[in-house]
């Protein structure tokens, strides 16, 4: 398992981003353009969610934030930083990535090796680490599995292994490439369920890339990338907000949106960007009929 993570924050400066981007391009080769001129910046404790459809360069950027590309141009600060092979190192102990492929990103020949492998440069007493690996694996669903071979298990037992691993490291930031994609509905919704609360508690920064529509919704901002630009940035109800845009950069349009796009049908003009926004602008209407 391939997990890369960080302690504590010593200090924030006040007024400065956690996560700056400027102007960040990358290609693998030649003939391909991967991330073109990406800017943006993340606040510290922040759920940000990136989507975009295949091949928009989603993964590319998580590589880059977690230092395993190096730019070809502009810069990635974190916590006033700007990487580089120097504090990558240090760097590296505070984000940690969850991959999209949950295959070849295991070392340990059980489980519970896997996961304490990402621990043991941590210099945990081996009760310690040992309690940290049965809280997490116990968290995500995994602790009837701790003494499997990481290869005999599914591809969503993998990703909750995966998981666990990089939750036990407490990093400060966590990356998450469809990390939940191989896992039921019901699984799907328990690492959710984890991931929000971590994120209440510890003020814990998520960057998440999903083709979860429901998690978009509920994040606290989006970034949109579109051929390896970013087509869009901001409050996710008001990203997904125009039907017809959304659809025409190959993305699912959230429930408002349909529900929008509905009445219009019908010569409706709703203006609300929220559920609860919507259902009280929808009572307004029907009171006035
Ligand atoms: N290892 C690689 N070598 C060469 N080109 C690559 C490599 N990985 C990705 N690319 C190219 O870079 C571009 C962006 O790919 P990337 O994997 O970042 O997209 P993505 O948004 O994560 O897609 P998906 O939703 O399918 O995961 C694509 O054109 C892809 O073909
Ligand atoms: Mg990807």
């Amino acid at each position: 398992m391939t997990v890369i993570v960080f302690p504590p924050f010593p200090y924030i400066i006040q007024g400065m981003s956690l996560i700056r981007v400027r102007d960040l391009s990358f290609r693998y080769d030649e003939n391909t353009r991967s991330l073109e001129k990406i800017s943006f910046d993340i606040e510290e404790g922040d759920y940000v969610t990136i989507v975009g459809r295949n091949g928009s360069g989603k993964s590319t950027l998580a590589r880059l934030l977690v230092g395993l590309e190096t730019p070809d141009e502009g810069t990635i600060e974190i916590d006033g930083k700007i990487l580089s092979d120097d504090n990558l190192p240090e760097i590296r102990k505070r984000i940690g990535i969850v991959f999209q492929n949950p295959d070849n990103q295991f070392i340990g020949a059980t489980v519970r090796d896997d996961i304490a492998f990402g621990l043991e440069n941590r210099c945990f007493e081996p009760d310690v680490m040992k309690r940290k690996i049965e809280k997490y694996s116990r968290k995500v669903g995994l602790s009837q599995l701790l003494d499997k071979e990481p290869e005999a298990l599914s591809g969503g037992q993998k990703q909750r292994v995966a998981i666990a691993g990089i939750l036990a490291m407490h990093p400060d930031i966590i990356v998450f490439d469809e990390a939940t994609s191989m896992l039921d509905p019901r699984g799907r919704e328990t690492i959710k369920d984890i991931i929000d609360s971590l994120h209440q508690d510890r003020k814990l920064t998520i960057i998440s890339i999903t083709h979860d529509i429901e998690e978009v919704m509920n994040s606290d901002d989006c970034i949109v990338l579109y051929d390896g630009r970013v087509f869009d940035h901001g409050r996710p109800e008001k990203v997904f907000a125009d039907a017809d845009r959304v659809r025409s950069i190959g993305l699912d349009v959230s429930f408002i949106g349909k529900v929008k796009e509905a009445f219009r049908k019908y010569g409706i003009v709703l203006k609300s960007d929220t559920e609860d926004e919507m259902v009280g602008e929808l009572w307004q209407y029907a009171l006035r009929r």
